[in-house]
């Protein structure tokens, strides 16, 4: 079998090595952290890097017919890494996994040129349905660690994704989405004033707002009922004021 012969494994090996080089560029040009490393420590100690070029060499094996080494390289690479990329994802040049631990790139995953991913992200689908199930990512994106992206939603390019977000919708390009379920709060660096509300922690809440009312009401009811009747109405304590006095519930 002609897969097996010199040439092919000789072809597999030098692009192999140019991908390295290539691999190397984006850790340096994307983790500061890098500043005082070799080349050789990066490729020997960098997650990220590693995964990636694993992820190269199951692909090509896998799109040349090999069968069960792809996912025996992709087997390996996740149990040294913690990075999970099956080999029929479609990822362009330059991308760069930070850290690394927890990544998930599912089988229809794609994504476009220079994007970086942060620790813990997951590009997912959502449930037990073929064919493309999990997201596309455009070029330039950046996805902070923790992220959920799930479902055959497209990440327009130059979109950031905002740690712990989780994204189940199309994010426009050049937008920051943040929150869960997450949502735009920038475009174009721009923050969104109009739209949506982006403020998800002072979430208004009707059943407080209706005994407060309520309570309001009754206060009101009770004077005028003690100003008809001249009598001052039950000794009441007033909200804030000084706690009764008395046997205390924590027992003891
Ligand atoms: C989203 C992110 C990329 C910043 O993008 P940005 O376009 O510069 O956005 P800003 O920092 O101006 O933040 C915009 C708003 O989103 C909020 N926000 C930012 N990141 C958020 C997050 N992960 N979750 C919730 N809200 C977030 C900000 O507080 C700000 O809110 P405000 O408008 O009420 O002030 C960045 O905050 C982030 O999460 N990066 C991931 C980093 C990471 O994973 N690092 C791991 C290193 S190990």
């Amino acid at each position: 079998m002609s897969l097996y012969s010199l040439p092919v494994a000789k072809d597999l090996i030098s692009r192999t090595l140019v991908g390295m080089k290539s691999h190397i560029a984006a850790a340096r040009g994307r983790d500061p952290a890098t500043a005082n490393a070799s080349s050789l420590e990066i490729l020997l100690t960098w997650p990220g890097v590693q995964a990636i070029l694993a992820y190269r060499l199951a692909c090509r094996l896998r799109r040349s017919g090999v069968p069960l080494l792809p996912f025996a390289v992709s087997y390996v690479s996740r149990a040294v890494t913690g990075i999970e990329i099956h080999p029929d994802a479609k990822i362009g040049p330059g991308i760069f996994i930070d850290h690394g631990s927890g990544v998930v790139i599912g089988e229809t995953a794609e994504i476009g040129e220079n994007v970086t991913l942060y620790q813990g992200v997951t590009l997912g689908g959502t449930g037990f349905q073929s064919g493309k199930r999990h997201p596309t990512i455009e070029d330039n994106v950046t996805i902070g660690s923790g992220a959920k992206l799930l479902g055959p939603i497209t990440v327009g390019h130059g979109a950031k994704i905002g740690a712990n977000t989780v994204v189940v919708e199309d994010v426009p390009p050049r937008s920051t989405v943040v929150g869960n379920p997450g949502h735009p709060v920038k475009v174009d660096g721009r923050k969104l004033t109009d739209g949506p509300d982006a403020d998800w922690i002072h979430l208004p809440d009707p059943l407080q707002d209706a005994v407060k009312s309520l309570s309001a009401r009754i206060k009101e009811l009770e004077q005028q009922v003690a100003e008809l009747s001249g009598d001052p109405g039950p000794d009441r304590e007033e909200p804030g004021g000084e706690p009764k006095k008395g046997r205390s519930s924590a027992g003891g």
